[in-house]
């Protein structure tokens, strides 16, 4: 679905403001895959989400989208109807007056007829859960949903893939929960690719994949469990561990059998096998 093929970016090359954000990256996206991408700050994380649908080309090395490689020109608006971008603001997001003149947006822009652009943002919406607000203000809403506003603007477009740069970052913790599993639930049930940067350790653990930046090089690309079990990278690469394998290392430490490779994020998971432990003993 999508590939970076040795990618570098060079922001302002040759002058005196050169920074290098990425490296010599190589990444393949799957379709259907729910990846997260996490990294200290300025480690590339939105450079690496702005390449994916052509808002930035590469300095060196290629991206390719469905086999669209992004930096041909004559692909660019099919790549970014396929590949739609929520960000950590959601108010930059949002331009109408109303929810669902918001959501109608992207798609009279590609010029989609109007019966079809209704039934589109009533699915979109239906889809975020957030019908009930669709003569609402966005600017009314709560943070979390405004950023299911956002997104269910994306899915008028009816994209292959969203990409999500750290869209809780600015939300509570209501909000972030509603936003990742409004995410979860569309990857699951609509099978939307998704790519997720997120800095909330937690949140990555709920992914299939992670991908681990530091210094604009992928440090590692794995099932969240290595991941997150791997206490040096986490430290290089400057994260945290996700909040529960946090607590099951604390648990470990008191003697509580809870297995190594024990990576969250479901805190289920984890009181179903302390139960089991109970009972046990
Ligand atoms: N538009 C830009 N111009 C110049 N430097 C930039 C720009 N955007 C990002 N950078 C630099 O590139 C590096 C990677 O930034 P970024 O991709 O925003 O990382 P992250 O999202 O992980 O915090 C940082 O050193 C950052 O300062
Ligand atoms: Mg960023």
């Amino acid at each position: 679905m999508i590939c970076l093929e040795k990618v570098s970016v060079t922001y302002h090359p040759g002058s005196e403001a050169e920074v290098r954000a990425l490296t010599d990256v190589d990444l393949t996206i799957d379709r259907g895959e729910f990846v997260a991408v996490v990294g200290a700050n300025g480690s590339g994380k939105s450079t690496l989400a702005q390449l994916l649908n052509a808002l930035l080309l590469p300095t060196a090395g290629r991206v390719w989208v469905d086999g669209m490689l992004t930096s041909d020109p004559r692909w660019l608006w099919e790549i970014r109807r396929r590949v739609g971008m929520v960000f950590q603001n959601p108010d930059n997001q949002l331009v109408a007056t109303t929810v669902e003149e918001d959501v109608a947006f992207g798609p009279e822009n590609l010029g989609v007829p109007p019966d079809e652009i209704a039934r589109r943002v009533q699915e979109a919406l239906a889809a975020v859960g957030m019908e009930a607000y669709r003569h609402r203000a966005p600017h009314h809403l709560s943070g979390g949903q405004k950023q299911r506003v956002a997104i269910a603007g994306v899915l008028a477009m009816r994209p292959d893939v969203i990409v999500l740069d750290e869209p809780t970052a600015m939300l509570d913790p209501r909000g972030r929960k509603d936003v990742l599993e409004t995410v979860r639930r569309l990857h699951r049930e609509a099978g939307i690719t998704v790519v997720y940067i997120t800095h909330f350790m937690d949140e990555a653990a709920a992914a299939d994949r992670v991908v681990v930046l530091e210094r604009g090089r992928v440090a590692r690309d794995a099932a969240p469990r290595q991941v997150f079990g791997d206490r040096a990278l986490l430290e290089r690469a400057g994260l945290e561990e996700p909040p529960l394998v946090r607590l099951a290392g604390a648990l470990r430490r008191r003697g509580v059998p809870v297995p190594e490779d024990f990576s969250g994020p479901d805190l289920e998971a984890l009181v179903d096998l302390l139960c089991r432990l109970r009972s046990s003993a």
